[in-house]
Parts: C-alpha cells; structure tokens; sequence
C-alpha cells in the first residue's frame, strides 16, 4: 500500500528547485516505493520566492519563516537547501520537531556544525539523507562494486578532482558563498566536500591528510540585490573573499592506500571537471562527471600495457534501470537528485539508511576541518 508523506522544502534556490523536481518524479521513476511524497510547504526568505515556487510546482502553502515549517504537522520530511550558515539551527530544529531530513552538503559551516545536527537526528530517531549526490551516479556505483571485488587488485591510490569556473569571474557576486559567517569554507565546502566523499566512498575512511590552500581572486562585488545561484556583480561596493578558492591535498586511507584531492572554484576553462582515477595492484577505473555514463575500466592479468576499455553503464548498474532501458543513453545531474531522493523517502518507508546519511556528513566535515588546519599549520593532520 502506498502512504503519502507530507514535505516541505526550506530555501528555494537552485538546489531547493532541484530537491523539489526530483520528489516530483519519484513516482514516473520508482512506482514501487512505499511512500509518495505531497509538496506541502516551501519556505524562503526573499519576497514572493516561495510564491512563484508554489505556482509552479504545486506546493499547498508557503511561508518566509522556516519556523512555521517545523511546527507544521503536514509536514513529515523538510529537504533543507538554505546557505551552509543555516544547516545547523534548520537542521537541529526539524530533527527536534520530529522530521526527517533531507540535507545539502557540506551540512554547516564546521564538523562541529555537522556532528551538533547527526546528533539530533539520531536522538531524534529520525532519518537523514546527505546532497552528495556524484556517489549515485551508476558509473560510480559500478566503480565501488570493482573496486569491492577485488578485480583490481590491492587499491594503490586516487586522484579525485573537482575543477570549475563558478567562480572564476571577477564579477560574480560576493555571495554567502564568499563569507567565512555564512558560507564556512570556499571551495572546501562547496567541491571538496563532494570529492571526499567520493574518495570515502571508494577507498574508505581518510586516516591523515596534508593540504594547502589558495585565494586567486581576493575581492569581488557585493550583490545590490536577491541573488541565487552564481549570480554576477558590478558596481557593488567591493568587498574581500573570505574563504579559499582552491585546495590540494594529500591523502592516506586507512587501508593504506594514497590519494590526491585537488579542486577549484576559479579555473577558467574548466566547467564541472570532476572526477577520478583509482588504481589498484590488478587494475584501474576512470571516470568523468561531464561523461557520467561511461567508466573506464583496465582490468585483467596483464599489468604492463593492459588496455583500458569504456564501459556504457546500463540497467545491471546503480539505479540506471530506473532511467532506461538500455546502456548508453544519457543521465543528466537532476537524475542524481531523484535517485537521493528515492534513498531518502526509502529509509525513513523502512526505517533503515540508504545512500549518504548525516554520519557521512561528519566524516567529510572532519576531514574539510583538517584540510584547513593543515594548511594554516603546513602540517599533515591526523583524522583519527
Ligand atoms: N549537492 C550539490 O551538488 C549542490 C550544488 C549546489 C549547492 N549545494 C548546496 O545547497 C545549498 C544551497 O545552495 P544553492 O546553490 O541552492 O544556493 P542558492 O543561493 O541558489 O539558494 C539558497 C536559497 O536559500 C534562501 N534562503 C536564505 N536564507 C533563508 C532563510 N532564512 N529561510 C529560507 N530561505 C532562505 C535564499 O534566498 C535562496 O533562495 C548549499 O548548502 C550548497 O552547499 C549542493
């Protein structure tokens, strides 16, 4: 019997847009889920934002205080997409009010932040869903699932990175983004949040790393007006980034392995470059964000001069079958977003957690907290 489950999205900018699409689709791409889940309130800040929200997408009220949402009795699960600023106070506050929830990376300014919210989440025997979505990509599924195997081998090392241009505009806006108070990190939150994951994901828990950090582009405009997203800026008062704009990092698992995280808010040329490259004694697979289908795999008995071949992902990977029928056929990003979701409406149907959780969330925190400690002290840092 299918029930249905009121929820509630707070702050409606991209991410808000996107949780909001992907409840949506969840019956068309799976029907067999217990639970269907009913838009009942949106919540955000900037006059008629929430409005607009509910004439597209149906939501049944909406409210600029996130407050109403956590005593709203509608309203069983929130999605909070709201500046990283935000996370805790919304986050301790639904688990509290007795919501499930469903919450962006990085989860908080700090992995004090983090941990103060998987704390109310568990004493609140609630459950919790984490935006890191590139681990739901099928190809990566698949990855995990080699790499499980043992086909290739002992797991040497990694390169995982994540390089963009959102920020390589001189004009685009001083945002919250840009703000230690608001935003936390630059792109340690932002990117490397997700390449740790991935890199956890993959080769397990991170045991020490060692990093260093850079500010490439100082200052920038403050916004005059409502911004969502990446927005651009001129004329504003100038005012200084706070936070980093690029980070390397070494990495040590605890499995032994080595690794290498790098990523960039501010490399002009490089729109959503992210990706990896693990490797192991037997074999390597390879993989693209902006190719999500493909994986490149070498694997077999030849060590030396072993080819490497491009697997098209299909119904045998991941959650692919929900999408398509058959290999090759492209995924897009807001293909990630449902299949969170599904993970999400999923464990709190059975009670028990599926994909990313706020205890993940913690871990990626952790290992952020490290990266800049490292870097300030230029010493590696211990995650134990
Ligand atoms: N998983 C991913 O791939 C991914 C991608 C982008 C952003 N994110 C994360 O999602 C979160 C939001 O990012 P975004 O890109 O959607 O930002 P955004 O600026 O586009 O949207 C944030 C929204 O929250 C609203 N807001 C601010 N204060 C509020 C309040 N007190 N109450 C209600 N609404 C409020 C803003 O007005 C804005 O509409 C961040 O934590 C970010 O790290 C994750």
């Amino acid at each position: 019997m299918v029930s249905t489950l009121g929820v509630a999205v707070v702050g409606f900018g991209w991410m808000g847009r996107v949780h909001t699409q992907a409840y949506q689709r969840i019956p068309h791409h799976f029907p067999q889920l217990s639970v269907r889940p009913e838009l009942v309130a949106v919540a955000e800040e900037v006059p008629g934002r929430a409005e607009e929200a509910a004439a597209q997408f149906g939501f049944a009220s909406t409210t600029r205080d996130w407050r109403e949402v956590a005593r709203d009795p509608r309203v069983q699960a929130v999605s909070i997409t709201a500046p990283n600023f935000l996370h805790r106070e919304i986050g301790v506050a639904m688990a509290e009010a007795g919501k499930h929830i469903w919450i962006e990376k990085p989860v908080g300014l700090t992995a004090e932040d983090a941990r103060a919210v998987a704390d109310a989440v568990a004493a609140a025997g609630v459950q919790s869903t984490v935006g890191f979505n590139y681990r739901n990509a099928p190809a990566v599924a698949y990855a995990s699932e080699l790499i499980a195997s043992g086909e290739l081998g002992t797991i040497t090392h990694v390169r995982v990175r994540l390089f963009s241009d959102y920020a390589a505009h001189p004009d685009g806006a001083l945002t919250w983004r840009y703000e230690r108070a608001r935003g936390g990190g630059g792109v340690l939150g932002d990117l490397a949040s997700h390449g740790v994951d991935l890199a956890r994901f993959l080769l397990g828990d991170i045991a020490s790393l060692a990093a260093d950090t850079a500010v490439f582009i100082p200052e920038r405009a403050r916004p005059t007006g409502a911004t969502a997203g990446h927005t651009l800026a001129t004329g504003g008062e100038l005012g200084p980034v706070e936070n980093e704009d690029y980070v390397s990092c070494l990495l040590r698992f605890a499995s032994g392995a080595r690794g290498v995280l790098e990523a960039s808010r501010v490399s002009v040329g490089e729109q959503n470059n992210y990706g990896f490259e693990v490797h192991g004694t037997k074999g390597a697979v390879f993989w693209d964000y902006r190719r999500m289908g493909e994986l490149g795999v070498s694997r077999g008995t030849s060590y030396q001069d072993q080819p490497v071949s491009t697997v098209y992902v299909g119904p045998g990977h991941g959650e692919y079958g929900a999408f398509q029928p058959g290999s090759a056929n492209a995924m897009g990003y807001d293909d990630l977003k449902v299949i969170e979701a599904r993970n999400f409406l999923r464990s709190i149907a059975e009670g028990t957690s599926y994909g990313a959780t706020l205890e993940d969330a913690v871990h990626s925190a952790t290992a952020l907290d490290a990266m800049s400690r490292s870097a300030e002290q230029g010493t590696w840092v211990s995650l134990g």
